[in-house]
């Protein structure tokens, strides 16, 4: 057991455990945001972020959390009546839904079974449906069951029937973590937030934008000011890179170091490294005698893994367990709140702190008497 002073091993889908260069990169004496100094950084992690989105167009910061940037995608994008379809396979799916509706947008909700991966024949079948919609937002990865969607099928079947719907990803668990291919899987908008796979402090998230969607912000008539995607594009492209107001400098600044190490071990490596982990994680939930939450799915996510407690056991117990023996898990999301809990592995963690994870996990249900 660790004492109670010891930090905990956080095995949780964001934040994520912050490596010591990163954490050191961002402690250092303030800079000034409108300083050369603070421009090279910014190009730094702008440069460095196109191969982890997989594009050549300029990625852009925006001073918000997750959600944020996504709302943010509805407000650029989209007006007041236009229809949108929102493939709603968990909870972050249904988030998508929910942020559009707020603003006045008439929401399609299609592929509404979270223990399925999206269905492109639902896709199809929605945008035949509705000739209006012109938009799919969808999940790369959602953190609420571990689903992993086939964003490329995806693009490409909406490709094949309208080429002028947006297609609009929620990569927010995934991009750092798993291979993402905006460009050449044609997509049109990507997030990421620095507290997951970037192994960064919470606080800033970061966009891409095809072509489509930069044309679709001049025809968007809903209000954006903080987040107007344009005036973010207008700054970075300054020769010395600049954001709109205060950008959080220590979390850019950890940004740049986080992402000068995923380059250093390479990032196929970083992908490797997760798919391992995910495999190592649903193969010792089997071991123990524990089912997946939703088994069935054709495609994993490879930064967490949802496991079903065992029947007659609260997920809670488990967690209780798990933290004392210094791991922290996170709760199960929406309807498997009490019936699920799950394991984050993204970002800087790597396979030992799987296996202590597994290890803790063994030792709760052993102490739980959950028989085998
Ligand atoms: C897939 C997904 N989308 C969006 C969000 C919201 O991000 P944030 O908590 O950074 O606002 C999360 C957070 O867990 C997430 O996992």
């Amino acid at each position: 057991m660790t004492s109670a002073a010891a930090p905990l091993l956080l095995m949780t889908p964001g934040p994520t455990r912050v490596p010591e260069r990163v954490l050191r990169a961002g402690a250092r004496p303030m800079i000034h945001h409108r300083t050369r100094e603070f421009s090279a950084e910014l190009a730094t992690v702008v440069e460095l972020l196109k191969p982890v989105f997989g594009t050549e167009a300029p990625v852009l910061p925006v001073h918000t959390t997750g959600r944020g940037a996504l709302e943010a995608a509805i407000c650029n994008f989209l007006s007041i009546g236009d229809e949108i379809a929102v493939c709603c396979n968990g909870k972050f799916g249904e988030m998508w839904a929910g942020f559009a509706e707020s603003y006045g947008i008439i929401v399609h909700r299609i592929c509404t079974d979270w223990t399925r991966e999206v269905d492109v024949m639902d896709v199809a079948r929605a945008l035949e449906t509705h000739p209006k919609i012109c938009a799919v937002a969808l999940t790369y990865s959602d953190t609420s069951t571990g689903v992993s969607n086939d964003i490329a099928t995806v693009a490409r079947t909406i490709r094949a029937v309208r080429p002028d719907v947006l297609v609009l990803v929620d990569g927010v668990s995934s991009i750092g973590g798993m291979p993402f291919a905006f460009d050449s899987w044609g997509v049109d908008f990507a997030a990421t937030a620095s507290q997951k796979c970037l192994m960064s402090s919470p606080g800033l998230s970061f966009v891409a934008l095809s072509d489509r969607a930069w044309t679709a912000t001049s025809r968007a008539k809903l209000p954006r000011n903080y987040w107007d995607f344009a005036a973010i594009q207008k700054e970075i492209s300054k020769e010395c890179p600049e954001t709109p107001g205060t950008p959080p400098v220590d979390i850019v600044l950890q940004i740049a170091e986080a992402l000068r190490l995923m380059h250093e071990e390479g990032l196929e490596r970083v992908y490797q490294r997760h798919a391992q982990m995910a495999e190592r994680a649903r193969n010792g939930a089997a071991e123990l005698g524990l089912a997946l939450q939703c088994p069935n799915f054709g495609s994993f996510s490879t930064t967490l893994t949802a496991i079903a407690a065992p029947a007659g056991v609260a997920p809670k117990e488990l967690r209780n367990g798990m933290r004392v023996r210094g791991v922290l898990t996170a709760g199960g999301l929406g309807k498997y709140a009490d019936t699920s809990f799950r394991i984050g592995h993204m970002g800087d963690i790597r396979m030992a702190d799987v296996d202590r994870t597994l290890v803790a996990l063994a030792e709760t249900l052993a102490e739980l008497r959950v028989a085998r």
